[in-house]
């Protein structure tokens, strides 16, 4: 079955973001969704017709890691704006960020930090259940980086298609943008 779209149009109008950008952005993820159900029915077809052999199969099964997650980060993405901005400091994020980082603001930082550094990718915080610490990763590529096994719970998109259109080079003013929008009641139901 094809993955469908999902609408993030109630984002229109946001702070910091403009329609165009949005939109255009809009359109990018969409492309992801498309491509994400070609993969999967063209290698479905091909496994039906004996050719999972071949390296046109092995390519495929290259790509869908890069589609899938480049359709999941930036539903990821798009879901974890939209709010206020302001994280519950007694709530259970916040105290686990705490208890990971020694404070939220240390946490914070890094985010930001992490996020400011040159070259393009995501950086997510990453809940590793195993380890009970959060973690924030630097993503270089939508299918490459990712820590196994562990929940996302906050993602931020560094490509320049999130930011250049409206912020140029300033990429420390997009990310100030983006925690101002970032919905923090989303982000705490994402923890396991
Ligand atoms: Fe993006």
């Amino acid at each position: 079955m094809a993955y469908t779209p999902q609408d993030y149009g109630n984002l229109l109008g946001m702070s910091g973001f403009g329609e165009t950008l949005l939109n255009n952005h809009f359109t990018l993820y969409q492309g992801y969704v498309t491509n994400t159900s070609k993969v999967l029915d063209k290698l479905e077809e091909m496994l039906r017709d004996g050719k999972e052999g071949t390296p046109e199969y092995a390519e495929l099964k290259r790509r869908l890691g890069w589609e899938f997650n480049g359709m999941r980060l930036h539903e990821y993405y798009f879901e974890n704006l939209g709010g206020g901005g302001r994280i519950d400091k007694e709530g259970r994020l916040a105290r686990k960020i705490s208890e990971s980082f020694g404070s939220y603001e240390a946490w914070e930082r890094d985010f930001r930090a992490t996020a400011a550094m040159r070259g393009i990718g995501w950086v997510v915080a990453y809940e590793d259940a195993i380890g009970e610490k959060i973690v924030n990763f630097w993503i270089n590529e939508h299918d490459v980086s990712h820590p196994i096994g562990c929940t996302p719970l906050l993602v931020i998109d560094v490509f320049e298609h999130a930011f250049i259109l409206d912020y140029g080079l300033k990429r420390a003013d997009y990310i100030e943008a983006f925690f101002e929008n970032i919905d923090w009641g989303r982000v705490e139901g994402r923890l396991t």
